[in-house]
């Protein structure tokens, strides 16, 4: 894996290596209509501790990225079609069904957006929180059903011993999602997949969750990767952002660049497209309406020197040079740790940018309590 050069002055200096890289990956779909494109070049690595949070419109591709990783992607329709995934150096995509079972759960646990997908509804919460441990720590069923109080207590569901014995349908919005986060929990995993998880959920239970995932990941040391569309949610919580378009990055920095100083005209979309408290316009600017101006493009950083914001709908520039893969678009780092998704122009091609990769966490800031 590429390392981290020289990290923003607020960025953590002791970097272990990242928990989880994810290189090039590319994911498809055959379907009626043809091929689905849903992943395509996808890189990123999550360190340990940290908040990553994947965002992008619905559709761009963040819950198959998920769930490449724990590679439950219907195969078929769902295709591989090449990258590498290593979790603490060991590359997921190369291991058997049997060994990946040791994987969920034990090492990586997801929240999923689709509650239904995770609770069985003729089972109950407590049987379901059980053989979750069951299968993967070595203890007996009174053990694992004390592991299962523990883990709802932990979450914040009341009377844990009684609420065992309750289904699924008996629970509010608010607290199955609780259930689901004890049930991912209660095995310790070093990352949590936490796709969407409080979109379901009123402003209230959405913050009571969100800081219960911070208390988690500060007590556990766990790394959490945290899909969503809500841009608030990625300001308070993210360490590091990447923004996804149609299964590609677009952008990718640590969440106060990527905030203070976004270079694709798709992000200063997305940014520019939240309404602001005290603030009047007669129109809301919408994500078109940036990624459409031509003079967006042109505010990036060495665009004279040929360097191009990436963008599907837009011609590529005249002198675009794919890769002998045929691909023209690439992740360029156009700052230091800030990476944007370009077209392979000549002079991209002629100055290959490592894969990103930023060790940065906001609560090892100096002086930040942890
Ligand atoms: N099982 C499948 N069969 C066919 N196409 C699929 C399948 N799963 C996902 N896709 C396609 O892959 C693309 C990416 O889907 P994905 O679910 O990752 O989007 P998303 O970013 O999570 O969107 P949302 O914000 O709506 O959850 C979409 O075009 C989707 O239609
Ligand atoms: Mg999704």
């Amino acid at each position: 894996m590429t390392s981290v050069q020289t990290q923003p002055a607020a960025a953590e200096t002791t970097k272990p290596g990242p928990l989880l890289a994810v290189a090039d990956l590319a994911v498809s779909f055959a379907t009626a209509d043809g091929n689905v494109q849903a992943v395509d070049g996808l890189s990123l690595t999550i360190h340990p501790r940290q908040t990553f949070a994947l965002v992008g419109e619905s559709g761009c591709g963040k819950s198959v990225t998920a769930l490449a990783i724990l590679q439950l992607i219907p195969q078929p329709p769902g295709r591989i079609e090449r990258g590498s995934i290593l979790l603490d150096g060991r590359d997921l995509l190369r291991l058997s069904e049997k060994q990946m079972l040791k994987v969920r759960g034990k090492d990586i646990a997801m929240i999923f957006q689709e509650p239904t997908t995770s609770l069985n509804p003729v089972y109950t919460v407590g049987d379901q929180i059980v053989e979750a441990i069951l299968l993967h720590q070595d203890v007996n069923n009174k053990e694992a059903a004390e592991i299962a109080i523990a883990a709802m207590h932990e979450v914040g569901i009341p009377n844990p011993k009684q609420r065992l014995r309750a289904y699924p349908h008996q629970f509010s919005g608010g607290m199955r999602q609780r259930v689901m986060i004890a049930m991912a929990l209660a095995c310790q995993p070093k990352l949590l997949l936490a796709d969407e998880p409080t979109t379901a959920l009123d402003v209230t239970i959405q913050a009571q969750i969100l800081e219960l995932l911070k208390k988690l990941k500060r007590e556990r040391g766990m790394a959490v990767m945290l899909i969503t569309h809500d841009l608030g949610v990625v300001a308070e919580n993210a360490d590091v952002v990447c923004v996804m378009y149609a299964g590609r990055v677009v952008e990718y920095a640590n969440v106060f660049d990527l905030f203070a100083k976004s270079h694709h005209p798709y992000t200063r979309g997305l940014l520019a497209s939240i309404p602001k408290l005290g603030e009047t316009k007669h129109r809301l600017t919408t994500v078109d309406t940036v990624v459409n101006d031509p003079q967006e493009y042109k505010k990036l950083p060495e665009y004279h020197k040929g360097v191009v914001p990436w963008w599907p709908t837009l011609p590529p520039p005249d002198d675009v040079a794919p890769s002998s893969g045929g691909d023209a678009y690439v992740l360029h780092e156009i700052a230091p740790n800030h990476w944007v998704g370009c077209w392979r122009t000549a002079y991209v091609a002629q100055h290959p940018s490592p894969r990103p990769d930023i060790a940065f966490r906001r609560d090892a800031r100096p002086g930040v309590a942890r």
